[in-house]
């Protein structure tokens, strides 16, 4: 974790956040009123952004991270180069443990998490410092009788992954691909 400032960061980094900070302003948060933008940035270099979205049930709100990943998602993005994080709070706003699984699901470990708040603090880490020894694809493998492992063949293609009976390792790196269930585009 790097803590640095807003003006310090590359171009790419600081338009980032300046999408994040857009994204809040449409937060829709009559509960908490506590406005959280986030944006991410994709292998084609667009920024999909997100923000958090509140229910009167209070347990299905929804945060910005998450709205901003699953909307890149649906929109058919699936290399994620970078998540930038945005709230006005006195230091930059750790996501909460939710988003990190659904980071570690779909992102490179490696891929960079910038989080900042309104006063242009910025601390700078990783997906896999964020949720080390995360539950991922790879331990929905079963273990059969005789011994062979079993398993769907999905992975998110960070870890290794089980294909006709032997476990393989994949490379890592990029976002998941070619893992998706049959059938997907
Ligand atoms: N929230 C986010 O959107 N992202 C975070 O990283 C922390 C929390 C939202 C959830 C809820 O709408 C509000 O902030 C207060 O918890």
């Amino acid at each position: 974790m790097e803590q640095t400032t807003w003006e310090a960061l590359p171009p790419e980094h600081r338009e980032g956040l300046r999408r994040a900070v857009e994204a809040r302003e449409g937060a829709y948060v009559p509960y908490s009123h506590f406005a959280v933008g986030a944006a991410v940035r994709t292998g084609s270099g667009a920024y999909v952004q997100g923000f958090n979205i509140e229910n009167a049930a209070y347990p299905l709100s929804m945060c910005a991270e998450r709205v901003a990943l699953y909307r890149a998602y649906a929109e058919g993005e699936r290399e994620f180069r970078a998540l930038y994080v945005v709230a006005d709070a006195p230091r930059p706003v750790p996501p909460c443990g939710a988003c990190r699984q659904v980071m570690a699901e779909l992102c490179p470990p490696t891929m960079p998490v910038i989080l900042a708040n309104l006063r242009g603090e910025v601390l700078l880490t990783t997906v896999e410092e964020l949720l080390p020894f995360f539950f991922a694809p790879d331990d929905l493998l079963r273990q059969e009788k005789g011994g062979a492992l079993l398993g769907t063949g999905e992975g998110n293609g960070h870890g290794p992954s089980f294909e006709g009976g032997e476990v393989r390792s994949s490379e890592t790196g990029a976002g998941p691909r070619g893992g998706g269930r049959e059938g997907e585009a």
